[in-house]
């Protein structure tokens, strides 16, 4: 099987190809699924961290169209699985996962995957050896199911709302992508991935964030490398500015790369857990959305209330959270369409 079978970046998607996925997302969720499109067809899916929404969207865009769904959750109930190439495994992990997906892409006719960043250096990270590796050993499609810096079933998803709430061409539309508070020093895979998808439709992307949480300038510079000819990708710290005129703001928390877990790829160090605290005016509130024309707000979720966004914007009539993620599930099911089905 070819890597052009493969689902693992939307940066692989050249836009006409994409455009067709989502219309295909569309049609599926206005018509409903084929039930027997998939029969006979094996789903394996493979967590290395927990889920709500991907599991619940795979498992359902799978069984909906016919196929048959193995998930497995390795450290819970299946056996703990090592990353490393080469090294001596005398440790907790009974399994290579290369053993575990040359095994599971014997039996499957798909094989989907969610790892996560290895949080030592961005480099690497942007490499991403772990999905990059279970590719090459699988003899079936692969689907990415959020890695290391990219998770393009959850900008599917995004696109489609998008274009379900503003238009199917997003070209040129205003759209505000704001750093957000977290406890927690969040990994950039949804971040990314929804700059590339942005990109790719050719929309007006603005980047917010206090600077010391600026986005990696290589995440900028390649979301900018796959602009369709229209859009564009700009870069802020003033929040009201970035938010003027916007149709659409989507808040996500992401750490940043002046401290650990990017610890090495900057000279500066900062504080990331005393920075993250300095800044929870950031939240989104009501008040932030009047500076945009009348935007729709999106997040991936989970979230973290009253912490990233307030209650009465998630609650509010700007959000579209639940249908994002209701859409997960037609968006999945066209990938699935596509790759197993031939539609
Ligand atoms: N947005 C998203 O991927 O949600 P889960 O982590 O619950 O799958």
């Amino acid at each position: 099987m070819s890597s052009v079978d493969n689902f693992l970046s939307l940066a692989d998607a050249p836009g006409d190809t994409l455009a067709d996925l989502l219309r295909l997302a569309a049609r599926i969720k206005a018509e409903g699924p084929d039930p027997a499109l998939l029969a006979g067809k094996q789903v394996s899916l493979l967590f290395l961290n927990p889920s709500l929404r991907t599991r619940t969207s795979m498992e359902f865009a799978a069984t909906s169209q016919g196929a048959h769904v193995v998930t497995l959750a390795p450290g819970a109930d299946a056996w703990r699985v090592e990353l490393e190439s080469g090294v001596v495994m005398d440790g907790d992990a009974a399994e290579h996962l290369t053993d575990a997906v040359r095994v599971l892409s014997e039996m499957a006719d798909l094989v989907g995957v969610r790892t996560f960043a290895g949080m030592r250096s961005l480099a690497e990270d942007r490499d991403e050896p772990v999905l990059t590796a279970i590719a090459a050993e699988s003899s079936v499609p692969v689907v990415n199911m959020e890695s290391a810096l990219d998770h393009p079933l959850q900008t599917l998803a995004d696109l489609l709302t998008m274009q379900e709430e503003l238009g199917e061409d997003l070209s040129s539309v205003p759209v505000t992508l704001t750093w957000a508070p977290h406890p927690k020093p969040l990994p950039m895979a949804v971040t990314a991935a929804f700059l590339r998808g942005a990109a790719r439709m050719g929309m007006d992307v603005r980047v917010v964030s206090p600077p010391e949480f600026a986005l990696p300038d290589a995440l900028i510079t390649d979301a900018r490398g796959i602009l369709p000819g229209t859009g564009s990708i700009s870069v802020h710290h003033d929040r009201n500015e970035a938010l003027s005129g916007t149709r659409v703001v989507y808040a996500k928390a992401w750490g940043s790369v002046q401290h650990a877990p990017y610890e090495g790829d900057a000279g500066e160090q900062i504080d990331g857990q005393a920075a993250r605290m300095a800044a929870r005016d950031w939240c989104v509130t009501d008040e932030t959305l009047q500076c945009g024309d009348e935007p729709i707000f999106l997040h991936c979720l989970p979230v973290r209330r009253n912490v990233v966004v307030s209650d009465g914007v998630l609650d509010g009539a700007h959000s579209r959270v639940v249908q994002e993620a209701g859409n997960r599930l037609h968006t999945a099911r066209a990938v699935m369409a596509r790759i197993l089905g031939g539609a």
